[in-house]
């Protein structure tokens, strides 16, 4: 970590008599090593509290670090699913550096098994954070592609929650604000790092879109992309970015409706406004998006041999949890699969930040 961000925060806390430890051995995507490796930490310090400072990965390891120090004769793989943490955890407050997971507003955090080559969430009420911090000044110098990750892992959460059978009237205002504010705001604060306004605009769509899920669940794309991720490693952000279209054209047909909704909400309207083709122009929508903040089209690393593989992860993780609006089998996840190995060329490596 770069220590020069929370610099102020640490000062500040030493002046008000607060002894701080840093932790900062967090992965891009958070292991069981790294949560375990906290715990060593925070145990051998004598800690009382935790400050997450940083993206969603390192506000997940705190949420896990806090699940074992409150439960330690649990460990995390046990607390895997719903409301498995028995004990509460200690105090969390989140201080957010990128605007995408939303993990300073939701239950969840999720974790890469390295020995079994999956990676689980855990979810439960007693992991929401005490305290969240929004400050869009610490977002300015992110790079585009981070910004593009963090942004479209949002857009994600965004449709995901509305178009999934858990939906309420307040959990679809969130989204479709969030959704919103993603389309007005992410091109530019992908462009213009230094738009303070698009910065806060972003922080915010992610924290409402994080509001939005954490009461509904996620769906494919999320369990997808998940399956991806502890394959070859990808950046969570743009493997979302890369299967939410594909997965709302398979969807399309049992969310009609929903899926033109989100399109009026950003005002896609023209000419054949039924429900159909509103549909297919917000997952155009989608398409061009990716295309302009450079998110490849494929999966260079996927192999055909590991399909089969991926599609059983993915599909283990959704069922029977993602509220989703059309159940895909065996069949239908590896087929959808198989468009990411052929998608339009020229597909590009996707590097790890
Ligand atoms: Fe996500």
């Amino acid at each position: 970590m770069d220590l020069r961000l929370p610099e102020p925060l640490l000062s500040d806390l030493e002046a008000g008599g607060l002894h701080c430890i840093v932790f900062d051995q967090v992965p891009e995507n958070p292991t069981i090593a790294s949560v375990e490796a906290g715990v060593h930490r925070y145990r051998s310090a004598k800690c009382d509290s935790l400050i997450a400072f940083g993206g969603g990965s390192v506000m997940d390891c705190a949420k896990g670090i806090g699940a074992r120090v409150g439960n330690p004769w649990l460990s995390l793989r046990w607390m895997e699913g719903l409301f498995r943490v028995l004990l509460p955890p200690p105090p969390l407050a989140c201080i957010p550096t990128t605007a995408g997971s939303g993990s300073e507003a939701t239950v969840a955090a999720v974790f890469t098994d390295t020995e079994r080559r999956r990676k689980f969430a855990i979810a439960d009420l007693k992991l929401i954070p005490k305290f969240t911090v929004i400050d869009p000044g610490l977002m300015s110098d992110l790079p585009p592609s981070i910004t593009a990750a963090g942004g479209l892992d949002a857009l994600t959460h965004a449709v995901e929650s509305y178009i999934g059978r858990n939906g309420s009237h307040w959990s679809n205002r969130k989204a479709l604000s969030a959704l919103k504010r993603i389309h007005r705001w992410l091109p530019q604060a992908f462009r213009q790092g230094s738009d303070e306004n698009a910065r806060l605009q972003m922080a915010l769509a992610a924290h409402e879109a994080g509001e939005a899920f954490t009461r509904t669940n996620v769906g494919y794309s999320h369990a997808i992309a998940h399956a991806l991720g502890s394959f070859y490693g990808l950046t969570h952000g743009v493997a979302n970015a890369i299967v939410l279209p594909l997965v709302l054209r398979w969807s399309q047909p049992a969310c009609e409706r929903k899926l033109a909704d989100l399109a009026r909400a950003i005002e896609l309207q023209s000419g054949d406004d039924s429900d159909h083709a509103l549909g297919l122009r917000f997952i155009g929508w989608i398409d061009a998006l990716n295309r302009s903040l450079k998110i490849p089209v494929g999966v260079i690393q996927l192999r055909r041999e590991d399909i089969p593989m991926i599609s059983r992860s993915a599909l283990n993780e959704a069922h029977p949890s993602y509220p989703v609006p059309r159940l895909m089998t065996q069949h239908d996840c590896e087929l959808l699969l198989h468009q990411l190995l052929t998608g339009a060329s020229p597909k590009t490596l996707i590097v790890d930040s």
